[in-house]
């Protein structure tokens, strides 16, 4: 018997008053769907079909060929959204996962626990709920004297005494397949709102077939988003419990409530991370190193004991026990070496360095190869750009480069090289060569007094 997953993401959000629609919004840096599916991907579910409407090719480019989309045209109701996937799932045998592509929060184990539930108990329907102080905008739980669930009922439709019962619809059902699409088609237009409520399966359901619920412990982890306040306290419940896991695992966050770490960040044993500090993407940080404060973590790798302070690092490497900052800015594949200096307003773009390498104050460092033991003066520029496009610099091991120089690439510069401060070179330099590409300085004598008066004359 198969199981399949059916997430409903085709509306538009209209609570959120933003321009991506909702299940495309980014929560720590990554789309709500991509949480959702990553865990589904987990689960013990075989096929997963998203219905897409409103821009939906926001969430194909998302999601590409992971899953099978269908396609709701026009967004009349959560029950309306679930007969768009009709025509791919209406005649297969198994059961069927429905969860909201606005619920981020529900990892897998607990997805596999619904549904061995849902098939220990032999239900036909299994509503997943949850207990809430402040029960508001979720549909209520209804059930009789006998405590059997007879229905939904929506906030809007709630009357006073409905309005505070405390046991709501997370949206997530597990169903039989055959069952789903047999009641959903029965399902009638809510005359308040004009939409197909999902939720009316219930009272459909309960007389003729075995409908139950399974009551999730921590309701935030079934929480709907509706609105960017709930985005932040979706956000706030993700990072406690990322951070918590890290910390449980021997990473040091210091004032953890300003350290906000992705989903996928990887993080070794004996990392320090200082305050404010935000570190997401396909992350590596290895042992012993320090990230922080202030500084921001991209899909990059932080080998064993290097640092980062006060510093950007994107889709970059930072070798072992190289230091960064501050207010330094890797990107674009930068790949720094073991035991480099990257210091105080340095930008390395698309260039890699050697081991020992050194680069300390107002340097800029694009679409190079530098070698090993390179020294950067103060103000030196890989002078990559010539207004049309871009070059490379070569740079050998055991390098010199003075103060201000400019290195007007394409250009190559040898092993054992010594360049002058103030040099702008537009020549390679050969191994071993001392190169000098400046004017020669003129002093013309008692010249001065022409040009300023001193206030002491000599
Ligand atoms: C829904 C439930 C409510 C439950 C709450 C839990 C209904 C009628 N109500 O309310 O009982 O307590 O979730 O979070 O089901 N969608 C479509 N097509 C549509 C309409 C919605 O695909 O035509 C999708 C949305 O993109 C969203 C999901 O279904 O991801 C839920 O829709 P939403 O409008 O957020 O429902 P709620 O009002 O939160
Ligand atoms: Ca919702």
């Amino acid at each position: 018997m198969k199981t399949y997953a059916l997430i409903l993401a085709a509306g538009k959000g209209t609570r959120m008053k933003t321009e991506l629609p909702k299940c495309a919004f980014p929560i720590l840096k990554k789309p709500m769907i991509s949480y959702i599916i990553e865990n589904i991907e987990k689960s013990v579910i075989d096929e997963t079909v998203v219905i897409v409407g409103h821009k939906k090719e926001v969430l194909e480019d998302i999601l590409k060929d992971r899953v099978t989309y269908a396609f709701q045209e026009e967004q009349l109701g959560t029950g309306h959204a679930v007969l768009s996937a009709a025509s791919l799932l209406e005649d297969k045998e198994g059961i069927t996962f429905i969860l909201p592509g606005d619920m981020p929060l529900m990892e897998y184990p607990i997805m596999n626990k619904i549904i061995a539930s849902h098939l220990e108990m032999g239900n036909d329907l299994t509503v997943v709920t949850m207990s809430m102080d402040y029960p508001k905008g979720y549909g209520r739980i209804l059930r009789d004297e006998n405590n059997a669930v007879t229905g939904i009922i929506e906030e809007n439709d709630c009357n006073d005494y409905q309005k505070h019962i405390k046991e709501v619809n997370s949206s997530v059902y597990v169903v039989d397949n055959k069952l789903l699409f047999k009641y959903v088609k029965e399902i009638k237009k809510n005359p308040r709102k004009g939409e197909f409520y999902l939720t009316d399966i219930v009272a459909l359901m309960h007389q003729h077939e075995k409908v139950n619920t399974f009551q999730v412990r921590d309701a935030s982890i079934a929480m709907g988003i509706n609105d960017l306040y709930q985005i932040s306290k979706a956000e706030k419940y993700l990072r406690d419990s990322i951070n918590k896991s890290h910390m449980l695992s021997g990473v040091s966050i210091v004032n953890p409530e300003t350290v906000t770490i992705g989903h996928n960040v990887r993080i070794e044993e004996g990392v320090w991370i200082y305050p404010n500090t935000t570190i997401t993407g396909d992350t590596l940080i290895k042992k012993g190193a320090i990230v922080g404060p202030n500084s921001e973590v991209v899909n990059s790798i932080i080998e064993e004991e290097a640092e980062i302070r006060h510093s950007i690092v994107l889709d970059s490497k930072v070798g072992k026990k190289t230091t960064v900052g501050p207010f330094a800015h890797l990107r674009n594949h930068a790949d720094i070496g073991e035991h480099n200096r990257i210091g105080n307003f340095v930008e390395v773009k698309n260039a890699k360095t050697g081991s020992d390498t050194k680069a300390s104050h107002l340097i800029y460092i694009g679409d190079a190869e530098v070698g090993a033991n390179v020294n950067f003066g103060c103000g030196a520029v890989t002078v990559n750009y010539d207004g049309v496009n871009k070059h490379k610099t070569k740079i050998g091991h055991d390098v010199f480069v003075g103060c201000n120089v400019n290195l007007i690439a394409p250009i190559e510069v040898g092993d054992n090289v010594f360049i002058a401060a103030g040099s702008t070179v537009t020549e390679n330099i050969p191994n071993g060569a001392l190169a000098i590409a400046r004017n020669r300085q003129i002093n013309k004598e008692d010249y001065a007094k022409n040009l300023i008066k001193p206030k002491n004359p000599l």
